[in-house]
């Protein structure tokens, strides 16, 4: 099982919109996903939830932390849904070397029944993030193209506390930056201006989908994708031309993420027609 953590210290930036179409996604390819809340706002629990793909498991998320032993439903897709004690997980700060140890083995005790595992995080840098990346293998940045945003990558990257660099040197060698996901992509010429700017300061963040000059994954703006994300539908099944329109732009970016997560094995019989 591969994790990957959805994180960005700006609040509304789209992770859990993202979190909720990399998981489906993940479970349309095939993969047996485990997705986790680790938001106490709830919104990847509330759609995920609402779309009815997964099992919903009794433990909550706060208790990956807490408690050494938590069970699983066994289930191609499941949810460790959110709960309120998540809040009060960083007000007990004897307890948060064994808190990062218990989602350490909970993550290792589930290794052989998913494929994939998705975690959505809160913006606010705390134990929470902390025992997330401590364990993690890929952390996906969803920013949006505003100066504030560009600002924030900074922090992302360089937080003493949280920041990539210090988790990787310190906690979790093997944490690996998928890169920065431009999400509620619209074509102004303020945001136009913005994507230019984060591309020239952070060019190897960018995550390329394909040979073409400037091509790199992001989600534009569109209200289809709200509106999945508020009545827990699954984009390539909705009716509507601007749903299918929009899941033709994002599909090649999911596809990528997806890959880099989850590589496709390449089955005997693949192989032997490939021959
Ligand atoms: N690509 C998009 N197009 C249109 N609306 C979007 C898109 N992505 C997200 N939204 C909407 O923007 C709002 C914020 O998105 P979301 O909840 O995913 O952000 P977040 O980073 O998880 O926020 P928080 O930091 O509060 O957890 C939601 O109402 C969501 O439906
Ligand atoms: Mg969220």
């Amino acid at each position: 099982m591969k994790t990957l953590i959805l994180a960005n210290h700006k609040g509304g930036v789209g992770k859990s919109a993202v979190a909720t179409l990399l998981a489906h996604y993940c479970h349309r390819q095939g993969h047996r996903v485990l997705a986790i809340d680790l938001d106490h706002q709830g919104n990847f629990t509330s759609t995920v939830t609402l779309s009815k793909r997964a099992r919903v498991a009794s433990a909550t998320s706060d208790q990956l932390l807490s408690n050494p032993k938590v069970n699983l439903p066994a289930d191609r897709f499941v949810l460790v849904p959110s709960a309120d004690p998540l809040l009060g997980l960083e007000r007990q700060p004897a307890q948060h070397t064994p808190f990062a140890r218990n989602l350490r083995d909970f993550l290792k005790s589930v290794d052989g029944q998913f494929d994939v595992c998705v975690i959505d995080t809160h913006p606010n840098p705390d134990i929470r993030l902390i025992a997330a990346l401590a364990t993690g293998d890929f952390v996906l940045s969803p920013i949006q193209l505003n100066q504030e945003a560009i600002d924030g990558v900074r922090a992302l990257l360089h937080h003493p506390r949280v920041g990539f660099h210090k988790i990787k040197a310190v906690l979790n060698p093997k944490l690996t930056m998928i890169g920065l996901l431009p999400t509620m992509v619209e074509p102004t010429p303020f945001q136009k201006a913005n994507f230019l700017a984060l591309v020239q300061k952070y060019a190897p963040m960018m995550i390329k989908i394909s040979d073409a000059a400037g091509d790199f994954a992001r989600i534009p703006k569109r209200s289809a994708i709200a509106e999945a994300q508020a009545d827990g539908l699954l984009l390539w099944e909705m009716k509507k031309t601007a749903a299918r329109d929009a899941w033709a732009e994002i599909e090649p970016s999911l596809r990528h993420i997806t890959e880099i997560v989850a590589p496709k094995t390449v089955t005997a019989s693949e192989a032997s027609h490939a021959l």
